[in-house]
């Protein structure tokens, strides 16, 4: 018979990724949002499935456009965030929270436009605190002893020196309980506005952290060939 061709990394796994930043509503017509731009994300969504994995992408808002040969689902906010990927991740093999959560949201949002008075005070927003998804997909798949085989979390730290952003980075990947986190070094010898990243990526056991410069495609391949690498083969 034909030669078989070798096996992908991500060959028949189920890949959930989160990418963009979410957006707080404030009034129909104002929110609270950051300044992700989602290219990391899909430059992870791309690399997965070029890696051969089903890849369902969990959008929110992103300034590149979802790539159109996987499944999308479009949310706003950090609450509908959480509920699309806790609902994908329930089947998944990997879940890749690359999105900018917002930590908080307005306690309400106006349902009609805010207006400026001069015969009433400045309005005071009052924030309260999202829920933290990263953990709690961790703390499900402890609960009910199942879910996904790997929980990658992101981290974009800055520092006054290397040291500082990993230790900082190792705490955070601590806290958390996720199995690898892929820290974006945004330290002060990074030049903004170009083209190329530099990730480094902790485990949980302690390994020393790997570290990888060049363009968004390039680190985010390096990302997924380490992913495909802690999944245990079948
Ligand atoms: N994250 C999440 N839910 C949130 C906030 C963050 O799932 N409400 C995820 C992000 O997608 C990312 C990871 O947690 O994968 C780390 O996000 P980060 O903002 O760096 O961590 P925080 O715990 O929010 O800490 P900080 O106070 O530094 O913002
Ligand atoms: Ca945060």
């Amino acid at each position: 018979g034909a030669a078989r061709t070798a096996e992908l990394p991500l060959e028949g796994r189920h890949v959930v990724i989160t990418a963009g930043g979410t957006r707080e509503p404030l009034d129909p017509v104002r929110f609270l949002g950051n300044r992700s731009s989602g290219k990391q994300g899909v430059a992870l969504a791309r690399a997965a499935a070029a890696a051969g994995a089903r890849v369902h992408l969990v959008a929110a808002h992103m300034e590149v456009p979802a790539p159109a040969d996987m499944e999308v689902t479009r949310v706003e906010t950090a609450l509908e965030l959480r509920q699309a990927a806790l609902q994908a991740a329930a089947g998944a093999d990997v879940v890749i929270m690359a999105a900018a959560v917002a930590d908080f949201r307005p306690a309400e949002a106006a349902g009609t436009k805010i207006k400026k008075r001069d015969d009433a005070a400045d309005p005071v927003i009052t924030l309260v605190r999202n829920p933290d998804i990263l953990r709690e997909l961790v703390t499900r798949r402890s609960e009910q002893e199942a879910g996904p085989e790997l929980i990658v979390g992101f981290a974009a730290e800055t520092g006054d020196a290397e040291a500082d952003v990993l230790e900082y980075a190792q705490q955070k990947l601590e806290r958390k309980g996720c199995d690898l986190l892929v820290l974006n070094q945004v330290g002060k010898d990074l030049v903004f506005g170009q083209d190329t990243t530099t990730v480094t990526i902790l485990d949980r056991d302690g390994s020393e952290p790997a570290t990888v410069s060049g363009s968004k495609d390039a680190t985010a391949a390096a990302i997924i060939e380490r992913i495909g690498s802690e999944l245990k083969p079948r």
